[in-house]
């Protein structure tokens, strides 16, 4: 069996509001490979941010054990847990939260000075090259009010790889943007893992599930289905893999 960047043992998460428990996850279990790319899709409130959340340590689990990279990360504390997140975690939001104060560049550039892996030159030259693949060097200097949504979220996803992550994790990352700005940066984030790091990632949309290489679909807090797609290695494929995703989610009513 290949390595596995991320397992997932028995995890559940409940959440205790005035009084009242909400078993949000439970018992989840999976495992990812080195260099997947998964989606986790679902109804509305069946527990998918938590899943993302309590998988990548931003969020503290109730029981059960998950393993990255190697690392039992229910057993870090808290500032070994935000050194990991930070040098071998990348993060994507539907909300791009970059610093208003500082332009693009920079907000790309803090969590590489923040991770000390590497010496300042480096990470502005890493920065640099990054935003040129991602086609937005030209919004270098400029401030995010100043940039559109794809742009932004093409930014965030440079922020997200400055550090050479083991893993993506990105929810609902085109959840505000139009089709043309989504698949733009899904062919981002499906190069970046074909140039070797996972990625999870939540999404409402079949067509953006449909770039990755598996579904696993989410209900109450279980997992229900898993469809796997394998690795999308063309842009041509993508009607035919949506179809596939659509017809798999309407046989089951979902
Ligand atoms: N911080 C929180 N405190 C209390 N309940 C929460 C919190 N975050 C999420 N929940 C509850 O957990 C359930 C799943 O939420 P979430 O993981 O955001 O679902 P999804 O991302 O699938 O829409 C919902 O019932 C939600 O109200
Ligand atoms: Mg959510």
């Amino acid at each position: 069996m290949s390595k596995a960047v991320l397992d997932v043992k028995d995890l559940c998460k409940t959440y205790v509001v005035e009084g009242y428990s909400n078993n949000v996850l439970q018992n989840v279990n999976f495992r990812m490979e080195e260099g997947e790319f998964v989606s986790i899709m679902g109804p509305s409130g069946s527990g998918k941010s938590t899943l993302l959340y309590t998988v990548s340590g931003m969020d503290e689990m109730t029981s059960g054990s998950v393993i990255f990279d190697g690392e039992d990360i229910s057993k870090l504390d808290r500032k070994h847990m935000a050194k990991c997140r930070l040098t071998r975690m990348g993060f994507v939001f539907q909300q791009m939260y970059m610093m208003k104060k500082l332009n693009i560049m920079d907000n790309i550039i803090l969590p590489g000075y923040q991770a000390k892996l590497k010496p300042r030159a480096e990470v502005n030259s890493d920065a640099e090259e990054l935003m040129r693949r991602l086609g937005i060097i030209e919004t270098a200097e400029r401030y995010s009010t100043e940039v559109s949504g794809g742009q932004l979220q093409r930014a965030c996803l440079c922020r997200a790889l400055i550090n050479n992550p083991k893993m993506v994790y990105a929810d609902e990352p085109t959840g505000a943007l139009n089709q043309k700005a989504s698949m733009e940066v899904m062919n981002e984030l499906v190069k970046a893992n074909r140039a070797g790091t996972s990625v999870l990632m939540v999404t409402h949309s079949e067509k953006v599930a449909s770039c990755s290489e598996r579904v696993i679909y989410l209900i109450d807090g279980n997992i229900e289905g898993e469809l796997k797609l394998g690795k999308m290695k063309s842009e041509d494929e993508t009607a035919v893999r949506e179809r596939q995703l659509r017809n798999w989610l309407q046989d089951r009513g979902w």
